[in-house]
């Protein structure tokens, strides 16, 4: 059984100065009745959830996506769709909570090949849960449009502390970098080439940060991600080690663009650059699911480039890989990679501004 694999507190990171983790170090999914997780069934339902671009939001958007994120937060902590335990999920799939079925090693999920489709599969339960709180069936992800000149900054709605009498759900109780929050005074953009390292050098002007930015994308998806494993990563299977992130097999987008956005965004008032920064608590920021929507976008915009080597893996290692997830309906469900590949059957799709060769990005050849 899944649940009882899973081995609880992680230990790695710093503590804040009295003691403390910022977020919680116990990663483990609640323990429900119901046993061996079993084959996930796609939906046979012909609705198609539209994923948007965030800061084109219309109203409404906006505010179903604030309800259903509270209706979320207002879960007891026992359901596993509750917030905190949706947020716990990419910490126990990153964190050494898991094993490899050989019990040897720990799963890590990041920096190899699982990238795309475990994200792709977190993305998709996380959206069908937030569609079944608030009764919406074509309830759909924003998207965080970074790859666009007019989407560089934080979306706004993920701003204002209140919203009528209310916090904001998509801020409360979140770890953000505030020198990185939109202000009347200064359009704040993201770098996408961000590293904390070097932070006092960066900083470009606005203009030539939005030039640098579709250069970097355009890297990305185009030069450094030339074919399947530069695209998407090393192999890793039963038995790898994990691979760090500065090895040159981690796919071109996850390693750019991916990670500079994850740190850009973390606090680095935290100890561990929290929530973004870090794996173990960056799904504790509604921010990191509209980001990984972008993210998921890449894998759809790379294929729909149409360049001769911009194809899915094939090998039957990557195709069987599977995780465990619970439902909108709070089953254990077992998905696989093989099944993550198209967008259609899984029911959802992004609205796009441009056809493809007219993206923003698409000849800022650097
Ligand atoms: Cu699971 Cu953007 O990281």
């Amino acid at each position: 059984d899944f649940r009882s694999e899973c081995k609880g507190e992680v230990t790695s990171g710093l503590k804040n100065k009295d003691g403390k983790y910022a977020r919680s170090r116990a990663c483990c999914p609640p323990n429900l009745e119901g046993g061996i997780p079993a084959d996930y069934k796609l939906p046979t339902e012909s609705t198609v959830r539209l994923r948007w671009p965030a800061h084109k939001g219309t109203p409404e958007q906006v505010q179903k996506y604030r309800l259903a994120i509270q209706a979320m937060r207002s879960l007891p902590d026992d359901d596993p769709r509750s917030f905190i335990n949706q947020a716990k999920i990419h910490c126990a799939y990153c964190h050494g909570a898991y094993h490899q079925p050989d019990k040897t090693k720990d799963i890590q999920i990041h920096n190899s090949w699982l990238f795309y489709p475990f994200h792709r599969w977190y993305l998709y339960f996380y959206e069908r849960i937030l569609g079944c709180l608030i009764m919406d069936p074509t309830f759909a992800l924003p998207y965080w449009n970074w790859d666009d000149p007019d989407g560089m900054q934080i979306p706004e709605m993920f701003i204002p502390e209140t919203i009528y009498c209310n916090p904001n759900p998509l801020q409360v109780e979140v770890h953000r970098e505030a020198s990185h929050l939109p202000s009347e005074k200064e359009p704040k953009i993201v770098d996408l080439t961000w590293s904390p390292v070097n932070r006092a050098e960066q900083g470009l002007p606005y203009e030539k940060q939005k030039a640098c930015n579709l250069e970097t994308v355009y890297r990305d998806m185009v030069r450094n991600g030339h074919d399947t494993p530069s695209f998407f990563g090393g192999k890793y299977v039963v038995g790898s080690d994990e691979i760090s992130i500065r090895d040159k097999s981690v796919g071109s987008v996850e390693s750019g663009s991916h990670t500079a956005v994850h740190l850009w965004v973390g606090d680095s008032k935290q100890p561990n650059n929290e929530d973004m920064g870090r794996f173990y608590s960056a799904g504790y920021d509604p921010l990191f699911y509209c980001h990984h929507a972008n993210v998921d976008r890449m894998w759809k915009l790379w294929k729909d480039l149409d360049l001769p080597k911009h194809v899915d893996p094939t090998d039957p290692d990557w195709l069987n890989a599977s995780y465990v997830f619970y439902d909108e309906k709070k089953n254990p469900v077992r998905v696989y990679n093989r099944d993550s590949v198209s967008l259609k059957p899984l029911g959802y799709n992004y609205i796009e501004e441009y056809p493809i060769q007219d993206l923003p990005w698409r000849y800022s050849r650097p």
